[in-house]
C-alpha cells in the first residue's frame, strides 16, 4: 500500500520544514524527489539528506512565481530523475517579504508576494507539468494551504487569507477539470506547525484538541496518501490537517 515506487515528485518550497518532511515521507515510499528552494542551499541538503538513506532526490532551486524558470526546472527534474513529473506538491507559500500585518498598516507595495507565491506560483507549477500527466493518464497534484483560507482572524493574516482562498478556488475547478485524464487534485489545509509559533508555541498548542502543533512528518504521511494510488477516487477536497482545532 501507498507505494510511489516508479513516479516522480517535484515539492516546492522543500528546503525545510512542512516541505522538508513531504520530500522526505514521498522519497520514503520510493518516489524520485525533485526538492525545490528558493533559497538553493536548503533544497540541497534536503535531496543530500534523503540520497544519504537510499532514497532517490534531486535539488532543483527556483523560485515559483517565475514560470520560465518553473519550466526549465521541470525539464531538469525530467531529465535527472529519468521520469517525468507526475506528483506535484506545492508547498511553497510563504515568501520572504510576507506582508504580515493589518490591511491597513500595509503599502499597496506588500500586496502582491502572498498573492504572486500562493496563486501564481500554483498556476505556474500545474501548467509545467500537467500536460505529461495527462498524457500519461496518472497525476497527483496536492496543494498546501491554511486554515487561514477559510477562517478569518485578526493576526493580520488578510492577504496570506487571500491567496490561500484564491488557491483553494483554483484547485477545485482544476479537479473538475483533470479528473476525466486521471488525474487528481487535493488541497490539504494546515493547521499550525511547530516552526509557526515562536515563543508563544506552548500557548496554542493547549489550544489545539489533540494538545499538540503539527509536524513536517504529519503533514508528510497525509500527502503520501494523497499522492498514492490508493487515493484515485479522492479527488476536488479540502482535507484539514489540524489537530481538530477546526473541524467541518
Ligand atoms: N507553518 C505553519 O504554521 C503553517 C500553517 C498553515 C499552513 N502553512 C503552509 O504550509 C506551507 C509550508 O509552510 P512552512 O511553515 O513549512 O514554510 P517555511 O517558510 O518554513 O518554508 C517554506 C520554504 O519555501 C521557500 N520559498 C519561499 N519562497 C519561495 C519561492 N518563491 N519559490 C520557491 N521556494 C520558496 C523558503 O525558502 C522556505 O525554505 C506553506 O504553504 C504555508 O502557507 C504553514
Amino acid at each position: 500500500m501507498f507505494d510511489l515506487s516508479g513516479h516522480a515528485a517535484l515539492v516546492t518550497g522543500a528546503g525545510q520544514n512542512a516541505g522538508a518532511g513531504i520530500a522526505r515521507a514521498l522519497a520514503a515510499r520510493g518516489a524520485a524527489v525533485a526538492v525545490n528552494d528558493l533559497v538553493a542551499e536548503r533544497a540541497e541538503a534536503v535531496a543530500k539528506e534523503i540520497t544519504a538513506v537510499g532514497g532517490t532526490a534531486l535539488a532543483v532551486p527556483f523560485d515559483v512565481t517565475d514560470r520560465d524558470a518553473v519550466r526549465e526546472a521541470v525539464a531538469r527534474a525530467r531529465d535527472g530523475l529519468g521520469r517525468s513529473v507526475d506528483i506535484m506538491v506545492h508547498n511553497a507559500g510563504i515568501a520572504a517579504d510576507f506582508g504580515q500585518g493589518h490591511f491597513r498598516t500595509l503599502e499597496p507595495s506588500r500586496w502582491r508576494a502572498p498573492i504572486e507565491i500562493n496563486l501564481f506560483g500554483a498556476m505556474n507549477c500545474v501548467s509545467a507539468v500537467v500536460d505529461d500527466m495527462c498524457e500519461t493518464g496518472w497525476g497527483r497534484i496536492v496543494q498546501i494551504s491554511s486554515g487561514a483560507a477559510r477562517t478569518g482572524s485578526d493576526q493580520g493574516l488578510s492577504l496570506y487569507g487571500a491567496g490561500k482562498s484564491g488557491v483553494e478556488g483554483f484547485m477545485r475547478h482544476l479537479s473538475q477539470e483533470l479528473a476525466p485524464s486521471g488525474v487528481t487534485v487535493n488541497t490539504l489545509a494546515l493547521g499550525l506547525q511547530t516552526n509557526a509559533a515562536g515563543a508563544a508555541t506552548e500557548v496554542f498548542a493547549q489550544k489545539i484538541p489533540t494538545r499538540r502543533l503539527g509536524r513536517p512528518e504529519d503533514v508528510g504521511a497525509a500527502v503520501v496518501y494523497l499522492a498514492s494510488p490508493e487515493a484515485s477516487w479522492l479527488t476536488g477536497q479540502i482535507l484539514n490537517l489540524n489537530g481538530g482545532s477546526v473541524t467541518s
